[in-house]
């Protein structure tokens, strides 16, 4: 499959199979987020994997998995992070979601499917997994075998603008 195809396959799932991930995959999704790039690469993002039902319900007093039997989240170090001389620009999300859209994509390519959450109550989930202050919850990736009808790959079509609308030729 080519990275086009893998690209348009990818939906956001909402509905899970009530079926852990194995080992062996948590790891490549994992190793995906390892080598994502990072500004200067500073690499200021930690890793919470929650797959133990003690966890999962720690993890729903602050968000909505909606009953994916794996989440990860995200987290990002504001001082770890490089800062844009210019203007002072702190790049920790940037760099967060780069690591969060390699594991995602790795993710589809293992046959898994996910849904990125940034509709999470922040403090209710550093408290749940005692986040020292240093890191901030950035992003909750759910992971898990999706079920009922896929999306289609052809959807985009109709789902996202065409590019007449967001690319620009040159200069505005
Ligand atoms: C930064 C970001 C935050 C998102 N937050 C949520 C969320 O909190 N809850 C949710 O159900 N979906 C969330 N989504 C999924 C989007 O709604 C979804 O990707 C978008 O509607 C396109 O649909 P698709 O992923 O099926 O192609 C988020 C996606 C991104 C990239």
């Amino acid at each position: 499959m080519s990275f086009l195809e893998l690209a348009r396959k990818r939906y956001s799932v909402r509905k899970y199979e009530d079926r852990k991930v194995e080992a062996e995959k948590l790891a490549q999704i994992l190793e995906a987020g390892r080598v994502a790039p990072t500004g200067h690469n500073a690499q200021p993002f930690r890793l919470i994997v929650v797959r133990e039902p003690e966890g999962l319900a720690k993890l729903k007093k602050g968000a909505n998995v909606y009953g994916a039997p794996l989440a990860v989240i995200v987290c990002g170090h504001r001082e770890e992070a490089w800062v844009r001389p210019y203007d002072g620009k702190n790049i920790r999300d940037i760099d967060a979601s780069i690591v969060t859209d390699h594991m995602m994509l790795q993710a589809t390519e293992l046959g898994l499917g996910t849904v990125w959450i940034c509709y999470f109550d922040p403090v209710a989930v550093k408290r749940e997994f005692r986040i020292p202050d240093s890191l901030e919850p950035v992003n909750i990736l759910a992971v898990g075998y999706a079920a009922g009808e896929p999306a289609s790959p052809e959807r985009h079509g109709q789902t996202r603008r065409p590019l007449q609308e967001i690319v620009i030729d040159e200069t505005f």
